[in-house]
């Protein structure tokens, strides 16, 4: 059975019972599970959609509470607890699942097995596995990607970030928008595959690492990142933009490629998860740019590179303040030079090297924890 992929194992009407105090519920659930690889206990978890008795219910007795779930298929102990933005309560449980254990069966009726499911769906497969298991009971991957927001929207509070929601700018960023972008930037003639080189020599990708970018857009980083990789090696694009990670499926797939939809002021990776981190021309959209960029230092593993691309201000009076100006009023935030490189050093980092190209500043370091 695959860990998150496709579809729930279970998505359909159950019966919630507590003993005390007695309730009864009939409620609708989505249940997935697998075999923990350590231990080899199989663990089943999911959530209620949004019912108004039980949420009462819950809010009387407490933040989480033991009861049994009842399906077709069986009767078992279920510990109810954590509601999430959307009033959905979590299940969990061990050992035998109120549900067939069955391999997934897809709409036409074939039996999708590990052995014979497609390499995109075991690269996506790869990418959930990563996650803290406290995010695997969120994740929905119905649509290609790991979905981590619920389908709730992205917030779009400047000019910029209402672009990168727009499912018009998501089609035609790849190939107008980002190298308009980067002319613009005067990126001293870095075409974007010279950028998408350095990147890789910049987190000196090979094999079966695992790279995570964040801030992927549509993808046209991520593939490319992927495709210096091999055996279990994956890259997996991150971005809050849903119109962003659709496109990135339709378009940026691959054996080594997979797409999560999520906020990266808080990644759902632990400490030390990933070989090597990338993000690229994202942190002058972003609210809280210093926020993330910690949290791309704290999910690096000791030795790994990371590697980002950002604005620089430039130093001289009059350029600066016209930059100020106008790339305050769409939303952009121009970077001083030493920002990040003085971040890396105060994280201990190692072979910080920065390259500046017109507006753009390139850094990469090596995680030396
Ligand atoms: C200009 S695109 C960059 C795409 C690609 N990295 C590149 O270099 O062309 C910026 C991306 O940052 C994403 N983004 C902005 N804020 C974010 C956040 N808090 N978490 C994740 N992604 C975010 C946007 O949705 C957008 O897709």
């Amino acid at each position: 059975m695959s860990d998150l992929s496709g579809k729930p194992d279970y998505r359909g009407p159950a019966t919630l019972t507590f003993e005390s105090p007695p309730a009864e519920f009939e409620v609708q659930i989505d249940l997935r599970g697998h075999s923990q690889p350590i231990d080899g206990v199989f663990r089943w978890y999911g959530r209620v959609r949004p019912h108004e008795a039980l949420q009462g219910f819950m809010e009387a007795a407490g933040s989480s509470r033991k009861g049994r779930l009842s399906t077709d298929s069986g009767d078992v102990p279920v510990l109810v607890s954590d509601v999430d933005l959307w009033g959905r309560y979590r299940l969990q449980g061990t050992g035998m699942p109120p549900y067939p254990l069955e391999p997934d069966v897809d709409p036409d009726g074939e039996a999708e097995t590990a052995a014979t499911s497609s390499p995109q769906t075991r690269a996506l497969d790869r990418a959930a596995a990563l996650l803290e298991p406290e995010f695997r009971a969120d994740a929905d991957t119905t649509d290609g990607y790991v979905e981590l927001l619920g389908g709730t929207p992205a917030p779009s509070p400047t000019t910029a970030s209402k672009a990168m929601n727009n499912p018009l700018v998501a089609s035609i960023y790849e190939k107008l928008w980002r190298p308009a972008g980067v002319a613009m930037m005067g990126v001293g003639g870095l075409s974007m595959s010279a950028e998408r080189a350095k990147a890789v020599a910049d987190l000196r990708l090979s094999g079966a690492m695992s790279v995570l970018d964040v801030a992927s857009g549509p993808g046209n980083f991520t593939k490319y990142l992927s495709d210096q990789l091999s055996g279990d090696g994956i890259a997996l694009g991150f971005d809050i933009s849903e119109q962003m990670i659709r496109r990135a499926v339709r378009d940026n797939r691959g054996p080594h490629a997979a797409y999560m939809r999520g906020d990266a002021q808080s990644l759902p990776f632990a400490n030390n998860t990933f070989d090597a981190v990338c993000c690229y021309a994202a942190l002058y959209l972003m609210p809280n740019p210093l926020t993330v960029v910690d949290e791309l230092i704290r999910v690096l593993r000791p030795g790994g590179r990371i590697a980002i691309m950002t604005s620089y201000g430039r130093s001289a009076a009059p350029v600066k303040s016209i930059l100020g100006a106008v790339s305050g009023h769409i939303g952009i935030r121009m970077f001083d030079k030493n920002q990040f490189t003085s971040i890396f050093e105060t994280h201990g980092m190692t072979e910080i090297e920065q390259e500046v190209r017109g507006l753009a500043q390139f850094v990469s370091a090596t995680n030396a924890r």
